[in-house]
Parts: C-alpha cells; structure tokens; sequence
C-alpha cells in the first residue's frame, strides 16, 4: 500500500470515472468526488466524499480542490443538447483546471479523445483539442489519455449495438462500414489512469484497445456473440441518421448524432499506435453475451435519474 494522498476524480460516481475511483481507493489513497449530479446514487459509500462542481464559483472550486494531489478529470458532454453543450463543457473544464492550479494540484489525468483537432468541424474533437492545448500550457504536470469506444458494463455504444441488433430484424451501418475502432476496455482504461496519475511524465498516449475493428465487423462480432447474426444493410449516412433519430424519439433518448456518424466515418476513432489495453472485446462479447443489450441504455434517462443541472 502507498502514502495516504488525495486524489480527487470528477464524475466518480458515473461511468469511467466510477472505476479509476475504485482503483484508486485499492490502492490506498482518499478519494473524493466533483460531481453535477450530488444525488446520483454514492457506490462508495463513506469511502468517498462528494463536493459540488461548482464549476460557476472558482473559488469554492478551488477550496475543494486544496490538499488534492492528483485530479482525474472524466467531465465532458457526450452532445450537443437544450441543456448542455460541448462549449459549456469546455469552459467548465477550464475553469477546473484553473482551480487545480491555485488549489496546488500536482498532476492532471486527462481524458480526452483520439484525434482531436483545433481545426476539427467537430465540436466535440476540437472541444477536446482545445483543452489539450490549455492543459499543456498551463503548467501543471499532466497525462492525456485519448480513449476511442470505452467498454464494459455500463457502456452506451456497444450496449446500444446489441440492444438494436437484439430489437430489429436488419442491422443498417452507415456507408460502407469500414471505418475503424480500437475499444478499451474500462478496466484497462481506468488502470492506466491511476499508473499515470502516479507518473511525473508530462505525456499523451492512445489508449485503445488490442483489436481493430472495421464497424461492420464489430456489428458482426457483437451479432454473433449474443447469437443474433441479422442481415446487415448498407444505408447512406443521412438515412442512417434518421432512422437513428426515429429511434431516438422512440427510445426518449439520442440514440447517435450526426456529429457521431460523420466522425465515426472519418475513421477519427482509429489512430496508428500500440494498443494500451489488455482485454479484448471480442473476448468480453462473449462473456456478457447473456446481458449485452438486453435493455436500452439511455444517456438522457442518466442524466436526468442524476438530477444534474445539465
Ligand atoms: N465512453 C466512451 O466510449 C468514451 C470514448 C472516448 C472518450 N471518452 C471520454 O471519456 C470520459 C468519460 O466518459 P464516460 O463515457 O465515462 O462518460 P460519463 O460517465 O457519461 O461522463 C463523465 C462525467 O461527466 C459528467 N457529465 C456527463 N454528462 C454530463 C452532462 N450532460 N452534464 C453535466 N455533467 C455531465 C458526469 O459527472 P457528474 O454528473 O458526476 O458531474 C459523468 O460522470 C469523457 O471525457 C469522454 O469524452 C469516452
């Protein structure tokens, strides 16, 4: 076991954030918690205290923040919405940031996302990019982590690929389907987290996966694995759109944005390097074929189960 420190982790109590907590609580250190949604339901227990965000009072931010020696930061918005947006998410983010440096943070665990680009059309990958450069130039010691698809047991997007394969009679993938993706396993991805939060290195690293998939053959592998191998149908982006906003509205939910189709198909979520992660999806498909997609998971009905103010 190590020294006692505080490491504070935003969004400790949703999905990736909820894993680097738990690996760090094993590893002996306090951890505590900035959260938007104070009421969302505490898997810690008294093991880790939760403060508000604060993200619109610097100052209180900054109090939480002192005696931390570690921040991992998980926050960001997965879309566009009436309630939140990736600009808000942006400025929020700075705003911590800033607070970690007057609170006296020592290191910043970052995630962010493969490919950001300050010249990217998309708001979430230039959104992203924008808080990579902040985070280099502010002088803090930082590790950015760039995930592709995270997966495990409370993930969104594959989940929704079973529940969708499971729901209807003809799997539709946008285009030609053979853009890419390296998925991480959130365990995986949570313990590199907490190596790198122990590190001095300022450093940015891929974290993905051991498998390359063309999309295509993800839907395929997650077919086969819950034993439903539905005819797949090639449909031009913008009927995929719809058809996924239909189901969207049918669902209450986003099912999938046209942001999210458009980068998905600029292969954005593919980068050339080494995987970081051990645990194969293909492996993990099987293993959860009973569950995976049994149930839709809805990143709206989260968020307002969470009570948050956007
Ligand atoms: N999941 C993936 O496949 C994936 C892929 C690539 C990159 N990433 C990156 O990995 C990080 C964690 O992603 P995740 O999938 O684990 O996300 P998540 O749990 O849904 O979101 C991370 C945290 O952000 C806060 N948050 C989310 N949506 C919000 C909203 N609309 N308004 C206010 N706060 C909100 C939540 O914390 P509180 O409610 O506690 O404040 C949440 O715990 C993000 O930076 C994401 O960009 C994820």
């Amino acid at each position: 076991m190590c020294i006692k420190e505080t490491h504070a982790v935003t969004g400790a109590f949703g999905y990736t954030g909820k894993y680097i907590a738990a690996q760090l609580l094993a590893r002996g250190h306090r951890v505590i918690t900035l959260t938007n949604s104070l009421h969302k339901p505490n898997p810690f227990g008294e093991h880790i205290q939760a403060f508000p965000f604060n993200r619109d009072r610097p100052e209180r931010l900054t109090e939480t923040l002192r005696g931390v020696r570690v921040l991992y930061n998980t926050y960001w918005v997965r879309f566009n919405h009436r309630t939140f947006s990736h600009a808000q998410a942006v400025e929020h983010t700075m705003r911590l940031f800033q607070a970690a440096k007057k609170a006296g943070v020592e290191r910043i665990v970052h995630v962010s996302i493969t490919n950001p680009s300050l010249d990217s059309p998309y708001d979430y990958f230039r959104g992203k990019a924008i808080l990579e450069k902040a985070l280099q130039e502010s002088n803090l010691s930082y590790a950015i982590l760039r995930p592709t698809v995270i997966f495990g047991k409370e993930d969104i997007l594959i989940n929704n690929i079973a529940w969708a394969i499971r729901t209807l009679p003809v799997m539709g993938v946008f285009g030609d389907g053979s853009y890419r993706l390296q998925p991480i396993y959130v365990e995986d991805f949570a313990e590199l987290a907490v190596i790198h939060g122990s590190s001095t290195e300022n450093i940015i690293l891929n974290a993905i996966g051991p498998e390359t998939f063309t999309y295509k053959e993800l839907v395929r592998t997650i077919a086969a694995a819950i034993g439903k191998p539905r005819p797949i149908m090639h449909v031009p982006p913008r009927l995929g759109y719809v058809a996924g906003w239909l189901i969207g509205k049918w669902v209450g939910d986003v099912f999938i944005t046209w942001e999210e189709i458009r980068a998905l198909m600029d292969d954005l979520l593919f980068v050339d390097a080494p995987p970081a992660g051990r645990t194969r999806l293909s492996d993990w498909v099987h293993a959860h074929a009973d569950v995976l997609g049994n149930h839709y998971a809805s990143e709206l009905a989260r968020r307002k189960r969470s009570g948050a103010p956007g």
